[in-house]
């Protein structure tokens, strides 16, 4: 039987895969399911910087009313002792309930756009058993000021200070839309990061064509979008010192084997088990040992980065160089351009 164990975040792992930040990790029920299935570790739902700071203020301006408010009324209002649990209390509860009842790694997940007091709750998720930490940092670069530099500098910012904080190990979930990936990957690891997480999703909002609403959407994922992660793994394998995980588009055995082969460490799964449920994971996990028993691999540390850049066999092929060709062979099907 092949051995499909891997190392993420200084972490050993039964296998590569990993139920990532979502729903799936909010119920302890599916949680057990989903180890009970295979997951090799879970990432937590995110602790989002809007939701603390919302709460905070909402918070600040109940108490200050009530201070300037009747006095006989004091008695009505909950008070800061005997008081309703806070969004990041749960937070932590529900992490320290996942600790107490899976055997896998948990990790849990930050997510935010700037610095401030709100990446203090790392301390306290290290307090609560979490074995590593994700930060996703879900920014927008929408203003005509913010550079590419400013860009970087905001990730690499709020990486500083979470490792300030924190001595677990810390993995950034990136977006696409970085210019030069693999430099700035380099910086993070300068910074401090011990693994990245190759590419957060972004959600795109719509048009409605009746009410001309911008409604927000979300778009479960589909295989198709495994390819773009495929590559920049394929690009970054032996170029950083750091964990590779892929997120977004890895939904079947195939899906998972391309991005080992390519070097990723873990792939994190999220849309198929959504549609398909926690049990589907045995399916990825049956899948993935047969094609390693068939192509004659003793295990994924065998497998994995041996498609990389450095290794495939036309290393240019992750790069511009097959574009003509592929633009060229393109042909429509029969008939329809005559
Ligand atoms: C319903 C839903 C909730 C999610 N919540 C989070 C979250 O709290 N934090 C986060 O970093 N990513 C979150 N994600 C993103 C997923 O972790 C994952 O990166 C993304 O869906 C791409 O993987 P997939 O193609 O397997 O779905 C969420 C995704 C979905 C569909």
């Amino acid at each position: 039987m092949a051995d499909l164990s891997t190392e993420y975040l200084g972490l050993k792992l039964a296998n590569p895969l990993v139920p990532s930040a979502s729903p799936l990790s909010r119920d302890l029920g599916t949680a057990k399911r989903l180890e009970d299935a295979g997951a090799a570790a879970i990432v937590m739902y995110s602790l989002f910087e809007e939701k603390i700071m919302h709460e905070q203020l909402h918070a600040e301006r109940f108490f200050l009313q009530q201070g300037l408010g009747h006095a006989e009324a004091d008695s009505f209002h909950p008070t800061m002792t005997g008081r309703m649990k806070s969004y990041q209390e749960e937070y932590l509860e529900q992490l320290q309930r996942l600790k107490q009842s899976l055997d896998i790694p948990v990790i849990a997940s930050l997510n935010g756009t700037s610095p401030g007091g709100w990446i203090d709750y790392a301390i306290e998720m290290q307090q609560a058993g979490a074995d590593a930490l994700e930060l996703n940092v879900y920014h927008i670069a929408a203003h005509p000021d913010e550079s590419g530099n400013d860009v970087e500098q905001r990730y690499i910012g709020l990486l500083a200070a979470l490792k300030r904080h924190v001595h677990i190990p810390v993995a950034m979930k990136l977006s696409p839309q970085f210019s030069a990936p693999i430099h700035f990957a380099r910086q993070l690891e300068a910074a401090g990061a011990n693994g990245l997480v190759l590419f957060n999703r972004f959600y795109q909002p719509d048009i409605d064509l009746d009410t001309l609403q911008v409604n927000p959407r979300l778009e479960l994922s589909t295989s198709a979008e495994a390819l773009l992660r495929i590559r920049w793994i394929a690009l970054m394998h032996g170029k950083v010192n750091l964990s590779l995980a892929v997120t977004g588009g890895f939904h079947t055995a195939e899906d998972l084997v391309k991005a080992l082969l390519a070097g990723a460490d873990v792939t994190h799964v999220c849309s198929v088990l959504l549609s398909r449920g926690p049990e589907y994971l045995e399916e990825l996990l049956k899948g993935m040992t047969q094609w390693l028993e068939q192509h004659e691999y003793q295990s994924v540390r065998q497998m994995k980065g041996s498609v990389s850049q450095r290794h495939a066999i036309d290393p240019a092929a992750y790069e511009r160089t097959n574009y003509m060709s592929v633009l060229d062979g393109y042909s429509s099907p029969a008939g329809v351009l005559r």
